[in-house]
C-alpha cells in the first residue's frame, strides 16, 4: 500500500539540522521543515538570530533547537557536529544554507577572499555531509539538502569566488549523492534564482537591477522567501525517494531563458 500524500511530504519523527537558519532562505527553510513536522536545530554564528528563529518556530508550536557557531573555522567542525546532534539526535537531514557572498569585482579577489568563500560555502557543506551521512546510511534513510545558485551556472558582476564556489556546490551535490543514495541518503541542491534576503541586499538597494534581474526570468518576477517552501518539502521527505544528484532551480525559469 503506497502511503498516503501527507505521509509522504511528512517530516514527523525527523531531525534537521540547517545552517544558516536564523536568515534569509535558511530560516524559511527552517521554519518549513519544523512546520512539516521535524525537530529543527538552528545553526548560525548570531545568537540573537538564532533565537529569535527558534522561538518563532515554538511559537508556531513546534520544537527547535539553536547553535551558534562559526563554520569557517575547519578545525572545530566535529565539536560543532556534537553539538548540533544534542538537542534531539543525529539529524535525517542536513540543509546546508549558511553562506557568503564578499562580491569584490574580479581584480580586487584576493586570495584570503577566494579561500575563505570556498571554505563556507563549498567545503563546509562538504565536511559537514561526511560528519553526519554515515549515520544516516546506518538508518537507511538521510536527506542532504544543498544550497546551489544561479550563479552555479551563470556569471555575474563581482560574484567570481560566489560563483565558483556554487558551481562546485552544485558537483559536490552529485558525488555525494553518487556515494551515499545506494544507502538511502539522497542529496540534491534547490538553486535560489534572486530572492530579497541580506545576502542580496546590495542587488535589491538597487530597484533598476533588481527589476532587470526580474525581467530575466519567465515568470516576470524575483524570488519571494515562500517560493522555496515546496522545494524544501519536497526533497526533505520521503517524497524525493527516487530523486538524487538533482539541482533544482527555484528562479523563476531564469536559468531556462
Ligand atoms: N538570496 C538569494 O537570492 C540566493 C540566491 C542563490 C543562492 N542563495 C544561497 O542561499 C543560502 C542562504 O542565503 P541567504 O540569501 O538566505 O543569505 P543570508 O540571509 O545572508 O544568510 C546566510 C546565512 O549563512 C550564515 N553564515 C554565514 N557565514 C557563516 C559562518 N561562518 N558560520 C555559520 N553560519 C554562517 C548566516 O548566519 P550568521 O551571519 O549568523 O553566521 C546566515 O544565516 C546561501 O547558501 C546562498 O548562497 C541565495
Amino acid at each position: 500500500m503506497s502511503p498516503s500524500l501527507s505521509a509522504l511530504f511528512s517530516l514527523a519523527g525527523r531531525v534537521a539540522v540547517v545552517t544558516g537558519g536564523n536568515s534569509g532562505l535558511g530560516r524559511t527553510v527552517a521554519q518549513t521543515l519544523a512546520a512539516a513536522g521535524a525537530d529543527v536545530v538552528v545553526v548560525g554564528r548570531d545568537r540573537a538570530r538564532c533565537e529569535a528563529t527558534v522561538r518563532a518556530i515554538e511559537a508556531d508550536g513546534h520544537a527547535a533547537a539553536w547553535v551558534d557557531c562559526d563554520l569557517s573555522h575547519r578545525a572545530g567542525l566535529d565539536d560543532h557536529v556534537v553539538r548540533f546532534a544534542k538537542p534531539f539526535g543525529m539529524p535525517d537531514i542536513l540543509v546546508n544554507a549558511a553562506g557568503i557572498n564578499p562580491r569584490p569585482p574580479i581584480e580586487a579577489l584576493d586570495a584570503q577572499t577566494w579561500d575563505r568563500t570556498l571554505e563556507v560555502n563549498l567545503t563546509v557543506p562538504f565536511l559537514l555531509a561526511q560528519a553526519v551521512a554515515p549515520t544516516m546510511a546506518q538508518r537507511g534513510w538521510g536527506r542532504i539538502l544543498n544550497f546551489a545558485s544561479l550563479q552555479s551556472v551563470r556569471a555575474f558582476g563581482r560574484s567570481g569566488a560566489y560563483g565558483v564556489s556554487k558551481a562546485g556546490v552544485a558537483q559536490l551535490t552529485r558525488v555525494l549523492a553518487e556515494g551515499w543514495s545506494p544507502r538511502g541518503v539522497n542529496v540534491n541542491a534547490i538553486a535560489p534564482g534572486f530572492f530579497p534576503t541580506p545576502m542580496t541586499q546590495p542587488v535589491f538597494d538597487d530597484p533598476a537591477r533588481a527589476q532587470a534581474l526580474a525581467a530575466r526570468t519567465m515568470i516576470g518576477r524575483n524570488g519571494a522567501p515562500d517560493d522555496v517552501r515546496g522545494a524544501a518539502v519536497f526533497l526533505a521527505s520521503r517524497a524525493s525517494d527516487y530523486v538524487t544528484g538533482q539541482v533544482l532551480f527555484v528562479d523563476g525559469g531564469f536559468s531556462a531563458g
